[in-house]
């Protein structure tokens, strides 16, 4: 992604709304568009269509939407010279999520990792948007063209569903949409529970004590750290079978850029707890300016949504080149 020819590369990413961002999204995700957004032609946004898949409440919908944004704001992603937008305020998303369901087939959508850990997890709720799931987030990325998806690694299949449906529609019709690649950072792509390393960190753990929030404050932080699951080793090193030393030590790692060796050289002879200590004030370091800004934005509320009203413009003049190609390729009768 080194940009030394005249065109950047175009990378998009989206976070749904569901609740306060977690670790996990942030070191798998949120701190790599910050770093991407310097210097390449980037477009991010709230996926609240995508949110609804699961029952939500409209009010704190509303609410977790317009905080989200903030936050993107908070992130340092300049809506100046990237597009920051809501989903839902681009009405391009749902259509062209609709014509690629038709260049979709049952038997891959029904392979989708995600949507059997969803409908497992939401049996009372297993709608058809919850399926149709990757057709939609198909559409959010190819209708921007864009080259580059910075995920975390649980993303990854949605991805290859996009490259899969992105091919098939440009070998039926000629080309038309640009095929992306995934962005998986090495490190942070997927980080665990604090208290069962062997699952993936996430917001709707009901454990409160398993998920670390970026907005959490600073003293929460040391003490969900302080109570993480470790091993009774006390030897701070990466090794199979230690899940809970292993995922500190990457999210240590993703914060100080130190290698494995350097950790372990560093911690030698110490204890657990001063590890735990150490990890938790690298991210402390991290998310305590995007705390202050964010707590200096969010009460701006006409600023936000000058933001996102002008981000869902410019979304939408870039949406809508796509979109008229694709329904003209697909044969809809277009009048001017
Ligand atoms: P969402 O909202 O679940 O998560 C946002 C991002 O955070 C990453 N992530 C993690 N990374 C590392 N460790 C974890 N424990 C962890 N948990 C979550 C996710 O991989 C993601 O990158 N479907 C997407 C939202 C979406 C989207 C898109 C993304 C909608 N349209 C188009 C990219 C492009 C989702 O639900 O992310």
């Amino acid at each position: 992604m080194e940009n030394t020819q005249e065109k950047k590369d175009r990378v998009l990413s989206m976070i749904q709304p569901t609740s306060v961002p977690t670790l996990g999204n942030y070191l798998g995700a949120l701190k790599n568009w910050a770093d991407m957004s310097k210097d390449n032609d980037c477009l991010f946004a709230v996926a609240d269509l995508h949110a609804i898949t699961v029952r939500q409440e409209p009010a704190k919908l509303r609410k977790q939407s317009l905080e989200m944004y903030a936050l993107l704001l908070a992130l340092g992603l300049d809506p100046e010279k990237n597009i920051v937008f809501v989903q839902s305020q681009v009405p391009q998303h749902s259509q062209l999520g609709w014509i690629l369901n038709c260049y979709t087939q049952f038997g891959e959508a029904s392979r989708m990792t995600q949507f059997k850990d969803k409908s497992e997890k939401h049996a009372d709720n297993v709608n058809v948007g919850l399926f149709s799931y990757p057709t939609l987030m198909a559409a959010d990325i190819l209708l921007y063209q864009a080259d580059y998806v910075p995920v975390g690694a649980d993303q990854k299949q949605h991805l290859e569903i996009t490259r899969d449906i992105a091919e098939r529609f440009n070998g039926i019709y000629s080309p038309t949409f640009t095929v992306p690649k995934p962005y998986i950072g090495k490190l942070g792509a997927k980080v665990m529970s604090l208290q069962d390393p062997t699952k993936k960190m996430s917001k709707s753990d009901a454990n409160p004590k398993a998920s670390v929030f970026v907005l959490d404050k600073p003293d929460d932080i040391v003490k969900k750290f302080k109570s993480a699951v470790t091993d009774s080793e006390a030897c701070v090193r990466y090794a199979e079978g230690k899940d809970g030393i292993n995922n500190l030590m990457g999210i240590y790692s993703c914060c100080t850029g130190k290698s494995f060796e350097e950790i372990e050289k560093d911690f030698d002879g110490k204890g657990y707890g001063d590890f735990k200590l150490a990890v938790a004030e690298s991210i402390l370091a991290e998310v305590k300016p995007v705390q202050e800004k964010f707590n200096e934005i969010v009460s701006d509320k006409a600023y936000i949504e000058k933001c996102a009203k002008e981000g869902a413009e410019k979304a939408s003049y870039l949406a809508n080149k796509t979109l008229t190609k694709v329904m003209k390729k697909v044969g809809f009768w277009q009048v001017k």
